[in-house]
């Protein structure tokens, strides 16, 4: 596929008015991708598990305009109250897939989400928000064009929230996702994320991952800062390398189910990510004293209690606990006594890896 390819080639009746609506959740990359190319093309290919519990649920009602407009025009309601700060950046996505959902400028939409995470918890709702939202995007496009296969229907959804946000285009489909043209990975793709298409083995279903809550605060550098620091970086090329051979590594870990293989590569790719920030210029630093004591406790834990719980992070202070279902108790138990004082008011959220989004009945 070709971004050609997602542009409509018929010409659609359009309805005059209708409401759609979709859940779909966040996910936490074990190969991050950090840096990209113009468009949102990735500098690398990344992987992740699609979450569950933390999600977006939105709706999309939209009605036919009476002539077709210049402009974009929306409502949007978070939490059920208007929320102007969220428009720029439904402005610039719309701006951006234009080119594929021509629909766009004919209609005035009203746009109601709401996340099931807590208010400002530092976790990002860009992955599950722009996915929701592509999703109920393709959903009108589908009612306007009932002949659209499954397929497209899902290639062209995780090519649009890659638009919204690269990370999006991972969170459609359960429940381990692989975005970027990797040699070893079949049918991988710069443009959308795809189902990993190898053999996973039994040890990673049901993954625990427990969200820790470390920084509820803004942080002080965004991701696509961030990204953007990667051009000119000094270790850059070593860096998307790094990403491929991880990706290879990863292939036969998933099958065997070797586990303290995967926490070396997910440990390892978690400190890279905080790495390249930290010798970015400007440099930056975005994990917080309790991120590295909570780090440093789930080493002494794993070396004591032969358990594999892991950590992983993203761009930001909080931590992911990532643990085995049989190993669940055991762990549970040390998140509470150990790790949970750590947190910003002792919040944190359990989550274990997902199936992806749903349609929401909205009629
Ligand atoms: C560290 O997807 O938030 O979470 O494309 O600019 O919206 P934009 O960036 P975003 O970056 C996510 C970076 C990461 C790693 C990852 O999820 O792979």
């Amino acid at each position: 596929m070709t971004e050609k390819d997602f542009v409509p080639s018929a010409h659609y009746d359009l309805k005059e008015e209708g409401k759609v609506g979709f859940k779909s959740p966040s996910n936490i990359a074990l190969v991050k991708y950090w840096g990209k190319k113009k468009n949102q093309i990735p500098a690398n290919p990344s992987i992740s598990f699609t979450l569950d519990a933390c999600a977006t649920k939105t709706t999309l009602a939209f009605k036919k305009l009476k002539s077709r407009g210049t402009n974009f025009t929306f409502d949007l309601l978070f939490e059920g109250k208007p929320k102007p700060s969220f428009a720029p950046k439904i402005e610039t996505f719309f701006g951006r897939i234009l080119t594929y959902v021509p629909f766009l400028l004919d209609y005035h939409f009203v746009i109601e989400t709401s996340n099931s995470f807590p208010h400002s918890s530092g976790i990002a709702s860009s992955a599950s928000g722009m996915s929701a939202l592509a999703l109920c995007i393709m959903e009108i496009e589908k009612e306007l064009n009932p002949e659209m296969t499954d397929v497209y229907f899902i290639q062209k959804a995780s090519f649009l929230a890659r638009l919204g946000s690269g990370s999006a285009c991972r969170s459609l489909q359960g429940a381990i996702i692989q975005w970027g043209a990797h040699a070893a990975t079949e049918g991988s793709s710069n443009l959308y994320g795809i189902k990993y298409p190898y053999a996973v083995h039994e040890i990673f279903k049901n993954y625990h991952d427990t969200i820790l809550l470390v920084d509820k605060g803004e942080k002080q550098v965004s991701s696509t800062v961030g990204h953007d620091l990667m051009h000119n970086h000094p270790f850059a090329d070593q860096r998307f390398a790094q990403a491929h051979k991880n990706l290879t590594k990863l292939k036969s870990v998933f099958k065997s189910g070797n586990l303290e293989e995967f926490i070396k590569i997910v440990e390892s790719e978690a400190l890279t990510l905080h790495a390249m920030m930290m010798t970015s210029y400007p440099y930056f630093i975005l994990m917080k004293p309790n991120t590295l004591e909570i780090i440093n406790k789930i080493w002494a834990f794993r070396e004591r209690s032969g358990t594999h719980v892991c950590f992983t992070l993203d761009a930001g202070a909080n931590v992911h606990v990532l643990y085995p279902e049989n190993e669940k108790e055991a762990v549970y138990q040390f998140i509470k006594n150990e790790l949970v004082v750590y947190c910003q008011n002792q919040q944190y959220i359990c989550d274990r890896i997902g199936f992806g989004a749903k349609r929401l009945n909205v009629s």
